[in-house]
């Protein structure tokens, strides 16, 4: 009998197996692939050490900007995929590590749910039943493949890769051609473009990059058209066929030919075959219903991560997991959705918090917004030669509190966390102003924009 039975050793789930052991529960972790889920294995840190490379290839290229001047910068796909396997070797085996340490029991199998009874909820994986007197759900997400022709016989084929194929594909394409111009497909286009692969994206929509600021998004998608990417906005993919891609834009049939396909038009919730219905446990579109505590429509069972399909991003994941084991344990804890940044890993880095003006003004939210250029920051124009960074403000006009950041230019990643500090905190603007900024950096075009900001 354990105190938590948990569903999937992702960011989710491995989290709240640790918040949870830290807590003083019994916990059981089944992970039936790999320790670190999507993120560890196929998705966050895999992504991010082929874009370091990439980001390193790019200034090698470039360097002549900088003064420095070398011959024959040359990338080599197949040792950044070697390095790509040792460095989620390394981080895999932290998880594992810290779940020896932590006391958590491991099982390496797919679990499947049987039922609830007095003692608790009760799971099944290879033949033997466990049962727990609280279930978390961290099942995760899977790449969406819709019923367009020709795409379930590409993915068959090679043809056609969705992120988890891709990553491990040895081979460079000479033509690539990505079906969805959202977060994996921007990154991974960004990637194969960085490496000499003639890339084109076809997005659906008449932008790039979907929630994201609209001047960002355009910003990014001229910066990606410079290095030689092709974007096709308003494209209706019809079907995939074994060399090419048929799609419709403006009425009319095109045809884009190529050697390899990515497939990236969204990911969808992991609640099939799980058992949820052996439960009861709502579910809405695919993805398990979840309050902001984390409770699903049974007691006692939860879901954290990509499978309640609300943000998915493996830092949405952690907080969750964290929330639901705070709450086992009696607390009263809520994940706070508005206030959650999300990052664009290309170059130049993206990356946003809050409200948007548009989403602010949807909301009737009377806001304000202030836009400076990077450039304010001389740490920015000493590092980016001919950078076009920019950043945006949100502020509640009648509260002046910051509601939404949003950012292009190298750093952003690590700059919004602050950003992100003050939206949660909802500081207002006259806070903010009295904060020393270290310089020179580039988070002072926080400091720099704030001062900018007028009623
Ligand atoms: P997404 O939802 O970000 O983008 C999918 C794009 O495909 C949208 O722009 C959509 O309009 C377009 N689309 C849909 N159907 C289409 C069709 N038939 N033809 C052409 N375009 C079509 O989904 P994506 O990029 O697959 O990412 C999945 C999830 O993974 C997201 O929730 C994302 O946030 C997460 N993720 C986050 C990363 C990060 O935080 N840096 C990195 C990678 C993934």
């Amino acid at each position: 009998m354990y105190d938590l039975i948990i569903l999937g050793g992702g960011p989710a789930g491995y989290n709240a197996a640790e918040r949870a052991a830290q807590g003083g529960m019994k916990v059981l972790l089944f992970e039936g692939r790999a320790l670190g889920g999507v993120c560890l294995n196929e998705g966050c840190i895999p992504t991010k050490t082929l874009l370091y490379s990439a980001k390193i290839y790019d200034y090698a290229k470039h360097s002549a900007e900088y003064g420095v001047t070398f011959d024959g910068a040359k990338i080599d796909h197949s040792a950044v995929l070697a390095r790509k396997a040792k460095v989620v070797k390394m981080l895999v085996g932290g998880v594992g590590a810290k779940m020896k340490k932590l006391g958590v029991e491991v099982v390496s199998e797919y679990a499947k749910i049987k039922g609830k009874s007095a003692e608790g909820i009760t799971v099944e994986a290879a033949g033997k039943e466990y049962t727990a007197s609280q279930l978390l759900i961290c099942t995760g997400s899977e790449a969406s493949v819709p019923p367009i022709p020709g795409l379930r016989e590409s993915l068959a084929s090679g043809f056609g890769m969705t992120s988890r194929e891709f990553l491990d594909n040895k081979e460079v394409p000479k033509e690539l051609v990505v079906i969805g111009g959202g977060v994996i497909g921007l990154e991974m286009a960004s990637y194969m473009c960085s490496i000499g692969v003639k890339v084109t994206v076809l997005e659906m929509l008449d932008h790039i990059a979907g929630p994201t600021d609209r001047e960002i998004s355009s910003i990014l998608q001229k910066n990606y058209m410079k290095k030689g990417i092709t974007f096709i906005l308003g494209a209706k993919v019809t079907s995939v066929g074994t060399d090419c891609v048929n799609y419709e834009l403006n009425g009319k049939a095109e045809t884009v030919k190529c050697d390899k396909v990515l497939i990236s038009i969204g990911r969808r919730a992991n609640t099939k075959d799980i058992g949820l219905e052996n439960l009861g446990v709502l579910t809405e579109r695919g993805a398990i219903v979840t309050t902001d505590d984390m409770k699903t429509s049974v007691p006692n069972v939860w879901a954290a991560g990509d499978v309640n399909g609300k943000i998915m991003l493996a830092h949405t994941g952690y907080r969750e997991g964290e929330v639901a084991v705070a709450n086992m344990l009696g607390g009263h804890q809520k994940v706070n959705y508005s206030s959650i940044p999300s990052v664009i890993y290309t170059n130049p880095e993206v990356a946003s918090v809050g409200e948007t003006v548009d989403s602010a003004k949807a909301k009737d939210i009377d806001a304000v917004s202030e836009t400076i250029t990077m450039k304010y920051s001389g740490r920015y124009v000493a590092e980016n030669e001919g950078g076009d960074g920019i950043c945006k403000l949100v502020v509640d006009k009648a509260h002046h509190t910051l509601i939404g950041v949003h950012m292009i230019g190298n750093y952003s990643s690590e700059i919004i966390f602050g950003a992100a500090t003050f939206v949660e905190k909802a500081m207002r603007i006259e806070q903010i102003k009295q904060l020393v900024f270290p310089h020179p950096t580039v988070c002072e075009i926080i400091r720099e924009a704030v001062n900018e900001i007028k009623f």
